[in-house]
Order: C-alpha cells, then structure tokens, then sequence
C-alpha cells in the first residue's frame, strides 16, 4: 500500500522553535510505523523559502535572501536529523525542481480555465515605494475587530483581503498605504465549492481528519468560497510564466502548498519510481501541520488538485492546535520560545519526542513548561520506561551471566503484547499518536509492577525456574517495547536492540527472544530538577 505523508513547510526566516516540532513530529511517527509495517512511505517537505517572512529578515540583517534561506534551511536539515525526522525528500521551494514543477503546474491551471486575470487594488506604500505584501499590512479585522495582518486573522481564523482591514498600516514605516491599480491571477475557488462541501461530507464521515479540519473548513464552506489572487507583487519567489507579468510572483497558496506533489515528482526522479502510487485516489495520504495552515490543506490544496484534474485529495488532516509555553503564547517577536539548536544541545532527543507526543495539542493547546518536561523525563521515561529496561537487563548480566534463560515466557503477557501492537497500530494509523503511546506506557507501568510482584531478587535463591521465567518475560516485553516504541522513541529502541542483539524491522510481535545481552547501559540520565529554574532565569532573561 502506498502511503503518502506530507509535512508543512516552516518558513526559513528563523530557527525552529517547539511548536513547529509539536505539529510536524506525528508526521515521522506515521512514516517509520508504516515503513515497519511494510508499506512504500513516501513522507516529504523542505524549508519554504519565498515569500515576505524571508525577505524581512534579509532586510532586517542587510543581507540577501539567499543567505538567509541557506543558512536557516542547514539549520532546519540538522534539527530533523538529531530529532530523528525520517523524510524520504526534505528539500526547498527555491530548488530549482520546485520553481520548474510550480511553473507547470499553474499554466495547466490557465490551460483548465482555473486562472483569470483581473485589475485589482492593492496597498502601495509611497515611502517604501512597493506594492506591500500581505504581512505588511496591519490593521484591524473587519469580522472580529482583533488587531491582524495579512490575509489571515489570527484571532477569528478569517481569510482577509488586506484591504479589508480597517485602520491599515504599513508593517515598514507605520504610514496609511495607499490603494493602487495592479493586475493578477485570480483561482476560481469559488467554481469548487460543491465538489469540496461533497469532500468534507465524505471526509467527515471517515473520521480521517482532525475535528478543528472538519469545524474550519466547514464555515469557510458555509461563508462562500469567493476567487482569490494567487499572484503577487513580491520581490522574492516564483515568476509568474507568463508574459506582462514579469516580476510578479505565485502566492505562496498555490506555491508552497504544491511542494508536495513537486517534491514528490523530483524524489521519484532521482529514484527511478513511478510517483503516481502516492498520487492516486486510493492513496492514503497525511497532512501533517499546525492549526494555523488548516486553510492551506482543506481547502486551497484540495481546489488546486481538483484543478488539475487529480483525485488524489489529502485523506488524514492531522492538525495540531498550538504548543503554550509556560502557559503563555509562544512569541518569537518577544522570543517567548524554545528554540529547538538551542534545547537539543542539553536534552535528549527522545525527551522531546516523548513530551511532545504524550502532551500533544491533539485536540487542544497543550502546553510546555521546564517543570514538567523534565519532570516528564525523570518520572516516565526514565522512571518507567528506561528503568524498567534497565533492572532487567542489569539482573541478567548480574544472575545468569548476560544470558536470556532460554524458558517459555509467561503466556498471557505474550498475548497483551499482540493485542499491543493491534490496539497501538489503529491508534496511529487514525492520527492520534498521543492515544497510541499513552498505550504503550500504560504496558509499560504493568510491566514494572509484573516485575515487582514477581520478586526476581528472592526466586533467584529460592525458586530458579520461576526467576527464569520473569526474566525470559521481561526481556521479552524490552525487546517488543524496542519495536512498538520505534515510531516514537527511535534512539531507545535502537540502543535496547544494541544490548539484546536483535532487530526488529517490523510491526509484528517478537517471538523469537534475544538470546545473549550485552554492554547494558542505562538508556538515559536522569535530569537535575535544579536545571528547572535555571531555564526558566533564562527563558525570562531573554524575553524581549
Ligand atoms: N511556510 C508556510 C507557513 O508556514 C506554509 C506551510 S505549509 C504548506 O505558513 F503546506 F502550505 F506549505
Ligand atoms: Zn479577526
């Protein structure tokens, strides 16, 4: 079976922080699950590139946009590595594949009669002497009267013309823009919008996508969808391919959000596959993003792909709502953030996978502070988890000499186990990752109980054959909790299958036990609690 996951695209204009990780880490956890399952994953994304939010910075630092691009989508490769991101194709939207591809993809779209031209107005700032991008225009929103910007309003979710803010600043200087005459490409979304409420009915009965997916879309749905620009006065991005429109860019709507199938189309290439597996109807496919580019997935990309005539729509919408910090909204502006260089240079990775996942904004804002991530790791994953691990196989190389006593193992834990992976499977394959560890965990906290019920320390005196068969037990459930925890804590798994010698490449009960261990270290350190309140000085001290 195919399996197509999609990840968003963070803009390269600054570091990740963790509420890019929060959104984008169930998108790894679905890929290395199906890959152990056995299905041809397919998971992309890359670093977005153009648009305003990089070219502000490359004002702000008086140097070119390229530099910024580079040096921020280096830094992303390098944060999803040591996290352990497993993107087949993690690639970015100035490549020159994308560029290409996106060019294609919107003459197809003038080609199907999805693009008409039109005059329109625009704010034009007379100091800075430019058309003034979306961000660049502030003001108040005209549905909610919150203070917004752009085309998207951040405290009531509407899709905005920036003209229609009320009060209009340029985001430069501060002065009242000026409205004046350019001419773009409109979509006609509005042409859609039966063929979408028909999807979102379908999809709302498949449970396949996120309920604030299913709530956003449809009042988007029941406003109307009107056509919008999906062109540009921007420095900074793709040329639109046609003639009398030099110098104007495709909007970020069509563009980043075809990264997807243009990374798809690019990796299939250097690979020599066929990528229409991944681009069909029956294709199950993820999308996996925060809240805020809800918008972007169910309604922008599925009209495009209608456009086009494909079938291939996103089937799981798995969008997170937003990660807190210390109970307050995360500000990159004020540098209210954790920034992910930055906690990855003292923190386990699993650490952060692990909080991220069992605190996951599923179905609403979840929130991060110092006190309990690293109450979380000592108590949990440590705690529970790597001691557990740790006691047994410690009492091994201890009282048999690193040798698994080769004894049937206890029959009904054998069978928890393949209900385990059943139960834990349905849960990430329905998107709730956060669900599927909290199962593993629970077994997990059984296990340590079954050990301390079972008393290893006196049968080994008293009664052996009883201490072998706890042991054969428990080294059992490590060497299954290596597999069921490798969508989510791959560096564990991968050091508990160093000291059991094993590997377990897929999604199946073990059987086969581990027969000798070796070089038994404990899986992580255990956190001083004092580093709570030195992080904290810091977060506080750096706030701006
Ligand atoms: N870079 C854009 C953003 O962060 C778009 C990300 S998701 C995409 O909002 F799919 F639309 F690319
Ligand atoms: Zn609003």
């Amino acid at each position: 079976m195919a399996i197509l996951i999609g990840g968003a695209w963070p803009y390269a204009n600054g570091s990740l922080h963790l509420g890019h990780i929060a959104a984008l880490l169930p998108g790894d956890i679905l890929a290395r699950y199906y890959r152990l399952k056995g299905e041809d994953v397919l998971y992309v994304s890359g670093s977005d590139c153009n648009g305003t939010p990089i070219s502000i910075r490359a004002n702000q630092e008086q140097t070119t946009v390229t530099a910024i691009a580079d040096r921020y989508h280096q830094e992303f490769v390098d944060c999803f590595n040591k996290l352990g991101f497993t993107y087949d194709f993690y690639t970015r939207t100035d490549a020159e594949h994308h560029h290409k591809s996106v060019q294609e993809i919107f003459l197809k779209l003038l080609e199907n009669g999805h693009l008409y031209t039109k005059k329109i107005e625009q704010a034009y700032c007379v100091v800075d002497e430019q058309f003034l991008p979306d961000r660049f225009v502030e003001g108040i929103c005209p549905n909610c009267g919150a203070k917004a910007r752009g085309d998207q309003c951040d405290n009531c979710s509407a899709i905005l013309d920036p003209l229609d803010l009320i009060d209009k600043r340029c985001k430069i200087c501060g002065t009242e823009p000026e409205i004046r005459e350019t001419e773009h490409f409109y979509y006609t979304f509005s042409q859609f919008q039966r063929q979408l409420e028909d999807y979102v009915a379908r999809t709302e009965q498949s449970n396949a996508w996120r309920d604030n997916a299913i709530q956003l879309t449809k009042r988007y749905l029941a406003e109307g969808l009107p056509d919008r620009a999906v062109t540009r006065d921007l420095p900074n991005g793709i040329d639109v391919p046609v003639t009398g429109f030099e110098g104007k860019k495709i909007y970020v709507w069509i563009e980043a959000v075809a990264g997807y199938y243009t990374a798809s189309v690019a990796w299939g290439k250097e690979n020599g596959l066929d990528i229409k597996q991944w681009w069909n109807a029956e294709t199950t496919s993820y999308y996996v993003h925060g809240k805020d580019n809800i918008p972007f997935h169910t309604v922008i990309w599925p009209a495009i792909l209608l456009g086009l005539n494909t079938e291939a729509l996103p089937k799981h919408i798995v969008s997170n709502e937003y990660l807190t910090l210390e109970k307050r909204k995360l500000s990159t502006s004020q540098n209210w953030a954790v920034w992910v260089p930055d906690i990855l240079q003292r923190y386990h990775p699993d650490s952060l996978r692990y909080f991220l996942t069992i605190n996951a904004p599923e179905t609403r804002d979840a929130d991060f502070s110092w006190r309990e991530f690293i109450y979380s790791h000592n108590s949990e994953l440590l705690g529970a988890f790597a001691n557990f691990v740790n006691r047994t196989l410690k009492f091994i190389e201890k009282s048999f000499d690193g040798k698994v006593p080769n004894v049937e193992v206890d029959e009904g834990k054998k069978a928890q186990v393949t209900e385990l992976f059943e139960k834990v499977g349905q849960k990430i394959e329905a998107g709730s990752s956060k669900a599927a560890l909290d199962t593993v965990f629970e077994f997990v906290r059984a296990a340590n109980r079954y050990f301390d019920e079972e008393k290893p320390w006196i049968t080994v005196r008293e009664d052996l054959a009883a201490c072998e068969n706890t042991m054969a037990t428990c080294t059992m459930l490590i060497q299954n909790f290596a597999v069921l925890l490798k969508p989510f804590l791959p560096f564990a798994s991968e050091a508990i299958e160093d000291m059991l010698q094993v590997r377990g490449d897929a999604w199946e009960p073990q059987v086969t036990l581990a027969q000798t261990i070796v070089n038994v270290v404990p899986l992580y350190e255990r956190i001083d609690v004092k580093q709570i309140d030195e992080e904290l000085e810091k977060l506080t001290a750096n706030e701006k």
